[in-house]
């Protein structure tokens, strides 16, 4: 692993037993605390995909949109919400999804994505890939498509990176 994806990783701290007994939670607020971290993982995102033909990136509430919103700005794009229910205040679609922890909707303003947009969707963490799966629901449900997803972390033996490939997305991510 080189000094980058060290430095990333090393600022990650694991908590034992949170939100429930037996989920080991990968907290990224110990990353966006160390200053060289938190830009060095924005900044190898967003190299990844400036030539991809990106043309908008979608982050999902809450933890993605702290590193989605950065991307969108560093590679000029519009920076595309996607929200917990009754949080957005335009016309919106909903999804259901199953979460490693519980179950959860998200919702996107209808009028956000176009037929012929090629989004890139952002996260901190990817699981189970429901989430993922949700976005991807509402983002092809508006006539897009995506064929990348980025994330900080993965946790590989949850399944989600393989989940995310039968939807024809392909994972790219910083640390396992
Ligand atoms: C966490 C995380 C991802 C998702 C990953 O979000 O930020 O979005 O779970 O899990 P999955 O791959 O199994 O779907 P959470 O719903 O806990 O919300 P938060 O970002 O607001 O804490
Ligand atoms: N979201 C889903 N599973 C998680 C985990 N183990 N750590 C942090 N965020 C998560």
């Amino acid at each position: 692993m080189n000094e980058q994806l060290q430095l990333i990783k090393s600022s990650i701290k694991s908590i034992p037993n949170y939100p429930k007994e037996g989920i080991i939670f990968r907290d990224i607020t110990s990353l966006t605390e160390v200053p060289e971290a938190f830009s060095t993982t924005v900044n190898l995102i967003a190299e990844q995909f400036k030539h991809a033909g990106i043309t908008k990136i979608i982050g999902t509430e809450s933890r993605g949109f702290i590193f989605g919103a950065p991307v969108a700005i560093a590679l000029g794009l519009p920076f595309i919400l996607v929200r917990k229910p009754g949080k957005l205040p335009r016309a919106v679609i909903s999804q259901n999804y199953q979460l490693e922890y519980g179950e959860d909707t998200l919702e996107i303003h209808s009028d956000s994505i176009q037929a012929g947009d090629n989004v890139l969707i952002i996260d901190d963490l990817l699981a189970t890939g429901g989430t993922l799966e949700a976005c991807v629901k509402l983002v092809q449900r508006l006539g897009g498509q995506v064929k990348h997803a980025a994330f900080v972390i993965s946790l590989p033996e949850l399944g989600g990176e393989q989940r995310l490939r039968k939807l024809g997305v392909e994972p790219f991510t910083l640390v396992d």
